[in-house]
């Protein structure tokens, strides 16, 4: 199986500005990442992520202009971190239901796609690298995104128990 090292390398995490993904990058940073690309759909809340190994990075992963910035501007990403996420629990009965489960598919899956999509060369270039995955529960694993890592021999991680999660883990 392969091995990812955290020490040395260099991760971008999304959603890093609080909750979970800012613990992610904190972590990253204790435990000797190289660099670590904090990425946020408004940079200024990053302030308080005070270490110089850190990149701050605008990112919205339903906006693809953004993504392919991002993309561009860390071309040394060996791990990324798929952490921004949304779940909105709305009523069956609400009109916004719709609304707000298309933003979560948004978000929650074409967002990662779209950004592994346009990171799978700069993986590839760096080694393979590796991908996590921290969706919330209900979002379902797409073919296309595994198949896009597969293709450039990237490690994938998902929290979820797929069939494509027993393939590459
Ligand atoms: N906490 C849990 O118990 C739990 C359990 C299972 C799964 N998860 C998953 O773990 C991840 C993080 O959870 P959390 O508890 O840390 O959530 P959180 O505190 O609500 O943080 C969500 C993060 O995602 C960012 N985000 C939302 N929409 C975005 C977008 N369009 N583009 C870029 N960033 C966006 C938010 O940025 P803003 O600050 O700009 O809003 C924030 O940084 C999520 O994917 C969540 O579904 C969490």
């Amino acid at each position: 199986m392969k091995v990812v090292s955290i020490g040395g390398a260099v991760a971008l995490v999304t959603g890093a500005n609080r909750g979970i993904g800012r613990a992610l990058t904190e972590a990253l940073l204790a435990r000797g990442a190289k660099k670590v690309y904090a990425a946020a759909r408004q940079p200024e809340t990053l302030r308080g992520v005070g270490d110089e190994r850190v990149v701050a990075l605008r990112l919205d992963v339903t906006d693809a202009d953004q993504i392919r910035a991002a993309v561009d501007a860390a071309p040394d990403v060996g791990l990324v971190f798929n952490n921004a996420g949304v779940t909105l629990a709305t009523d069956l009965a609400a009109s916004t239901l719709i609304d707000h489960a298309r933003l979560e598919m948004d978000v929650n899956y074409f967002g990662p796609l779209q950004l592994l999509h346009h990171m799978a060369p700069t993986l590839a270039r760096n080694g393979g690298g590796a991908v996590v995955n921290i969706g919330p529960q209900g979002v379902p694993d797409s073919h296309a995104l595994w198949s896009t890592a597969l293709a450039f021999g990237v490690l994938v991680l998902a929290r979820r128990n797929s069939a494509f999660r027993r393939t590459f883990a």
